[in-house]
C-alpha cells in the first residue's frame, strides 16, 4: 500500500541531516515526471529544475564552502526572503522557529559562531546525495511564484511516498550568481530555492525539530455550513 497523502503530509518535515546513500536518477526522474502534474495558473507552467548529484554536487558544495569565510553572507539576494517591514505575529514564528531548531543541537542564541557552523549546513545540502535547484523567468510575477510552490511541495509529498525527506531552502538564494554560472542559467533565468533529497538521518538530533503551526480556526473562516 503507497502511503497516503495525509500520511506524506503529516511525516513531512524539514530534514537538515541526512545519511550519504545515494538516490537514483530513476527515483528523481520519477518524482519529478509526477510532479511536474502540479497545476498553475493558465497551464503555464512555470518552473524549471536542475538537479544534482555526486561530482557535480560536490563540485558545488566545495566552490561555495571555499567562497564562505570572505562572503558569509553570500553575493546578496536577487529577491527579499522576507519582507522588510514584517508584523510582529510573523516575526515571532520566524524567531521561535530558529529558537526551536537551535535548542536541538543545544547552541546558545549568543553563540553567533556556533550558528553560522549549522547555518553553512545549508550549503552542503545537509549531507543529502541529492541537491535541487528552482528557478523561473525573473519577468513572472506572485501568481507564478506560487505555482512553483506548488511543484515544491508536489515533490516533497512525492519524495515522502519513496521513503525519502527533503528540506527547501531558501538560503541557496543569496548564491545566485555562483549558482547560475555553475549551472549555466540562461539570463532570464531567477533562482528560487534550492531543496535537499535524500533519507533522513534518523540519529540526527537536527531532525527532531518538530514545528508548530497556528490553529485551523487561526488560518480559516466558514460561513454557511
Ligand atoms: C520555500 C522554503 C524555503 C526554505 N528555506 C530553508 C532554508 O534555507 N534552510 C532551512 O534550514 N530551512 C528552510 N526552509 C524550511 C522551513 O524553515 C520549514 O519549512 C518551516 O520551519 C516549517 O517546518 P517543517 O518544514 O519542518 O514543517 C524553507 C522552507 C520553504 C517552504
Amino acid at each position: 500500500m503507497p502511503m497516503s497523502v495525509t500520511e506524506a503530509m503529516n511525516s513531512r518535515t524539514s530534514c537538515r541531516a541526512f545519511l550519504p546513500t545515494p538516490v537514483s536518477l530513476a527515483t528523481v526522474r520519477e518524482i519529478l515526471d509526477i510532479a511536474r502534474q502540479a497545476p498553475s495558473g493558465g497551464n503555464l507552467q512555470p518552473w524549471h529544475v536542475y538537479v544534482l548529484a555526486g561530482a557535480p554536487l560536490q563540485e558545488l558544495r566545495a566552490r561555495i564552502r571555499a567562497k564562505l569565510p570572505q562572503q558569509p553572507r553570500g553575493e546578496g539576494s536577487e529577491y527579499d526572503i522576507y519582507p522588510r517591514e514584517m508584523p510582529e505575529l510573523y516575526k515571532k514564528r520566524v524567531f521561535k522557529c530558529g529558537e526551536d531548531m537551535y535548542a536541538t543541537i543545544k547552541v546558545a542564541r549568543e553563540d553567533r559562531p556556533a550558528r553560522l557552523a549549522q547555518f553553512a549546513r545549508n550549503y552542503e545540502f545537509f549531507g543529502a546525495p541529492v541537491g535541487m535547484f528552482f528557478a523561473l523567468d525573473r519577468r513572472m510575477g506572485p501568481p507564478q511564484w506560487s505555482d512553483l510552490g506548488m511543484l515544491i511541495h508536489s515533490i516533497m509529498l512525492l519524495a515522502r511516498e519513496r521513503g525519502l525527506h527533503t528540506c527547501a531552502q531558501e538560503s541557496w538564494s543569496v548564491w545566485y550568481r555562483s549558482v547560475g554560472e555553475f549551472l549555466g542559467f540562461p539570463p532570464e533565468l531567477m533562482l528560487f530555492c534550492g531543496m535537499a533529497l535524500g533519507i533522513r538521518d534518523e540519529a540526527a538530533p537536527i531532525n527532531t525539530l518538530r514545528t508548530e503551526r497556528a490553529t485551523l480556526d487561526d488560518i480559516a473562516s466558514f460561513r454557511g455550513f
